[in-house]
């Protein structure tokens, strides 16, 4: 196969494709899709797809300021190290491109996988995050490569975010997905006892200058720009000198969660909204908000009051996936109840429609159950039996899940999403309904 039909066949692939799929289909002689490359050959053929992508990313590095020079001169070249004007409007023609999303759902591990960004796509989010995938083992590991990073033609816009603490590691890992995807991510806000461990996340904060080269690394090598997605520090100016030194370096996009290192209950600690605006007001590339979002009125609330680009959800997305088109769950129902109908959806039918998005594209069963406990939770709270069977499986299967769900329904379990008719809001894109 030349190498022009290689890389069509892995930017065109059908339905959902991994890595390893990738890198191990049996050849078919008359199919441009199909293609064989053995592990040894892995490392050639993406170098010669590097280079088909990304022409002149293997040549000796210049100096970074040589190369910003030639960058700038090169109308098509890669969103390098421009300096200025010229990569301000670069981050915001590729924003534009993508149709500047506003709808997004957040990274989030183990969570935030193909099936569930899929049914979220359906139900109103304009773009969304990978979960967190581990730069080095990504590369050691086939089976963290390949369970871990799914996705699809339909799969766009999409930000594949990685952890890291070495630049060299971190560029081998995007370099991998980069065709895949509209920004690679830097994660620095995990906030967990792992990431602490791992010296990563969050705990990067206490290493600015580690942060920097990170950026810098895949700014200056990379074809897709490079977007980060932080915790603010406790003080506000470090946090504007941090998200200034992000810019400097390369950072084509920022998505901001408005809770510090420290602030991991969500439930104690409100997301702060001021310290967002103070970081969009500061900079000149898009810039994205995260935390306090619950329903579509947090949207637009949250829209205006820091002035973001765009939202992330997480949590909220979790128990009702179809957040970002309207649905609410009755729990945030505390005025204007005449306003809300009852919409046509339950987390039942959400969670369904979950599975077959699973059966079509295939994830470990992990990832699947951590969505049966979020979408069924109240279910299970209230028939607490069905959850104790689900438990004792030791081999699940779709069936078994399917037939659960029509237990549950037999049950007479019902978990309404509810719609908001009469009381009119201004939409996320400017009109008024
Ligand atoms: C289950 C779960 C997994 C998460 N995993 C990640 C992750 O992989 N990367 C990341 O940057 N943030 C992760 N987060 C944090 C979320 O992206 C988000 O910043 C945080 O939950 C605040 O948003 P929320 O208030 O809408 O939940 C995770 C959150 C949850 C609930």
């Amino acid at each position: 196969m030349d190498i022009k039909h290689f890389a069509f066949s892995l930017l065109s692939l059908p339905h959902s494709y991994n890595l390893r799929e990738s890198f191990s289909r049996t050849p078919h002689p008359h199919s441009p899709m199909a293609f064989s490359i053995s592990q040894t050959q892995k490392q050639i053929h993406t170098h010669a797809l590097d280079e088909l992508l990304c022409s002149d990313q293997r040549q000796e590095e210049p100096h970074k300021l040589q190369k910003c020079l030639i960058s700038a001169s090169v109308p098509d070249s890669p969103d390098r190290c421009l300096t200025g004007e010229v990569r301000f409007e670069r981050a915001w023609d590729h924003w534009a491109k993508l149709g500047r999303p506003k709808l997004i759902v957040a990274p989030m591990v183990d969570n935030s996988e193909l099936p569930f960004r899929m049914l979220c796509r359906k139900y109103g989010a304009e773009a969304a995050y990978t979960p967190m995938l581990h730069a080095k083992l990504f590369i050691e590991k086939g089976k963290h490569r390949n369970q871990d990073f799914t996705t699809c033609k339909e799969d766009r816009p999409l930000f594949v975010q990685f952890c890291a603490n070495d630049p060299d590691i971190l560029l081998e890992a995007a370099r991998i997905v980069e065709p895949y995807c509209d920004y690679v991510d830097i994660n620095l806000g995990c906030p967990q006892r792992i990431a602490k461990r791992g010296n990563y996340g969050a705990f990067l904060m206490d290493d600015l200058s580690l942060i920097e080269s990170l950026v810098e690394k895949l700014a200056l090598n990379l074809n897709v720009p490079v977007s980060c997605k932080i915790r603010v520090f406790p003080d506000l100016q470090d946090t504007i000198n941090y998200v200034r030194m992000l810019e400097d370096a390369g950072c084509s996009l920022l998505a901001v969660h408005g809770r510090t290192r420290d602030e991991k209950d969500w439930k104690l600690f409100q997301a702060d909204w001021k310290a967002i605006r103070a970081v969009k007001n500061a900079l000149r590339i898009p810039v994205l908000a995260n935390g306090n979002i619950r329903h579509m009125d947090d949207v637009y609330s949250c829209l205006e009051e820091t002035g973001a680009d765009g939202v992330l959800s997480a949590k909220s997305l979790l128990e009702n996936p179809a957040l970002f088109a309207g649905f609410r769950m009755g729990q945030w129902i505390t005025d204007d109840e005449e306003c809300h109908t009852q919409g046509k959806l339950d987390q039942v039918d959400l969670l369904v429609e979950y599975l077959k998005l699973c059966e079509r594209y295939p994830v470990p069963w992990r990832m699947i159950l951590a969505h049966v406990y979020e979408m069924l939770g109240e279910g299970f709270r209230l028939h607490p039996h069905i959850r104790d069977g689900l438990n004792s499986q030791s081999n699940l299967t779709f069936e078994y899940l399917y037939d659960m769900v029509d237990q549950l329904r037999d049950l007479g379990v019902r978990l309404p999403l509810y719609l908001k008719d009469t009381c009119g809001k201004v939409s996320v894109n400017g009109s008024s309904t």
